[in-house]
């Protein structure tokens, strides 16, 4: 089977009908991100099915715009936490809270690529995505500062990052849900999250739910409340990508609202950046300043169309690259915090790549971002479809047959022979 084979396999196989399922067992239901970069990675042979897998996604958004992290199509007993736990009575039954927002960016993406045969589809999504985006505005950023805010780590889609540990710190540990983990029944459990992270993250669930999933009441008491610089990133890029749409199938309001906010993103994100560390960092909402961790997240501003540090971002790309470190670590290696197997706190993500590389490209710095690109290459290429991969020795850990991870090798299989 040659490679293209293999990954449009993964896809295949992970296909519960126009929804694919991040990876068997482990991630039994569509999760958001996952499947706006599976849509991308269809899109390179199945516009059907790459248009499927937005409109599935879509079954699962709120009245109010959000598009939750996790839509549950079909009962599991092989994930925790499942829809009981969530108590959201909705057919199908969803999670509460938002994942990264690239399906705008992967709704463009589709649609540039399908042409006119597309527009169809497109037509009858936008009005979904315009919601979505003003579900951020209203629910996360209500005073209009620029930054929308952060309430779960799991909405950042990095959940353990060594960036949330101290402001983590606030949220209390005890919870009223039994926690009954099932990840660790599927991976090795030096993979994944610790148990205190977990309770911290259900303390945070019950919370939610406790409020009736009120989005004015769950961004007033949450414990955790950060400005993520990868989100933020993430939704500006998404800006960009919606405005791109609306030029098509928006109304003249429409474009103004979304430029407007696009030039306050601009502004204020640039402000994440911190020269001491010359990095861009997360704010801690409720303590008040940068959060002092280099991640990958870091870079996604370069993704989000800003580039003022973008020779000295590429400068520490290319550094870990000449001592031997696997590209793109989600932790700086030389952090204390460091752990290059763990969940989030060291290893390499396919999808975090691609947007950095994407970053780089569009910033003119095409070697480092050819760096990227074909060294995620070679990790799959060496250990796999895997979930992430260990930077120091290239293995690959976590879930196996990964859908994004095959998607993202079919779009830089695709880029590489340009
Ligand atoms: C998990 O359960 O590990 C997910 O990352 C939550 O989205």
């Amino acid at each position: 089977m040659s490679r293209i084979e293999a990954a449009r396999a993964i896809l295949a196989a992970n296909d519960r009908g126009g929804y694919t399922v991040p990876t068997n067992r482990l991630y039994p239901f569509q999760w958001n991100w996952d499947s706006a970069f599976v849509a991308m990675g269809w899109a390179t042979f199945d516009f059907d099915r790459a248009w499927r897998e937005i409109e599935r996604l879509l079954e699962g958004q709120w009245e109010d715009g959000l598009v939750p992290q996790i839509v549950f199509h079909a009962p599991s007993e092989d994930y925790f936490p499942g829809p009981a736990v969530w108590g959201i009575a909705r057919t199908p039954p969803t999670s509460g809270i938002p994942q990264p927002p690239v399906l705008a960016t992967a709704a463009r993406f589709v649609l540039e690529r399908h042409g006119e045969d597309g527009i169809a589809r497109a037509r009858a999504i936008y009005p979904k995505l315009v919601a979505n985006h003003l579900w951020w505005q209203r629910a996360r950023d209500p005073d209009d500062t620029g930054l929308v805010a952060t309430l779960h780590p799991w909405e950042t889609g990095m959940d353990n990052s060594p960036a949330w540990d101290a402001a983590l710190e606030r949220v209390p540990t005890e919870t009223q849900t039994e926690i009954r983990r099932r990840d660790t029944g599927h991976v090795d459990a030096a993979f994944r999250p610790r148990g205190v992270e977990y309770q911290r993250f259900i303390h945070l669930v019950d919370l939610f739910r406790g409020t009736g999933w009120d989005a004015v009441r769950m961004l007033q008491l949450s414990p955790f409340k950060v400005a993520d610089v990868g989100t933020n990133a993430i939704l500006l890029r998404a800006e960009r990508d919606l405005l791109a749409l609306a030029e098509r199938f928006g109304t003249a309001e429409e474009r103004d609202t979304i430029a407007s906010r696009i030039a306050r993103k601009e502004t204020v994100i640039a402000g994440l950046w911190d020269e001491p560390l010359g990095h861009y960092l997360t704010r801690d909402l409720i303590g008040g300043g940068l959060i002092p961790v280099r991640t990958s997240a870091g870079f996604l501003p370069l993704f989000a169309g800003l580039h003022d540090h973008a020779a000295a971002l590429a400068e520490r790309i290319d550094a870990w690259r000449r001592r031997g470190i696997g590209l793109v670590p989600s932790t700086d290696p030389d952090a204390a915090s460091f752990e290059p197997q763990r969940y989030w706190r060291g290893p390499v993500w396919a999808v975090v790549n691609w947007m950095i590389a994407r970053g780089l490209r569009e910033a003119g710095l095409d070697a480092t971002a050819d760096s990227v690109a074909s060294e995620t290459r070679r990790l799959i290429g060496d250990a796999g479809f895997s979930e992430y991969f260990n930077p120091i020795d290239s293995a690959g850990i976590g879930g196996g047959t990964f859908s994004w991870t095959a998607a993202i090798d079919l779009l830089l299989g695709e880029e590489a022979q340009r």
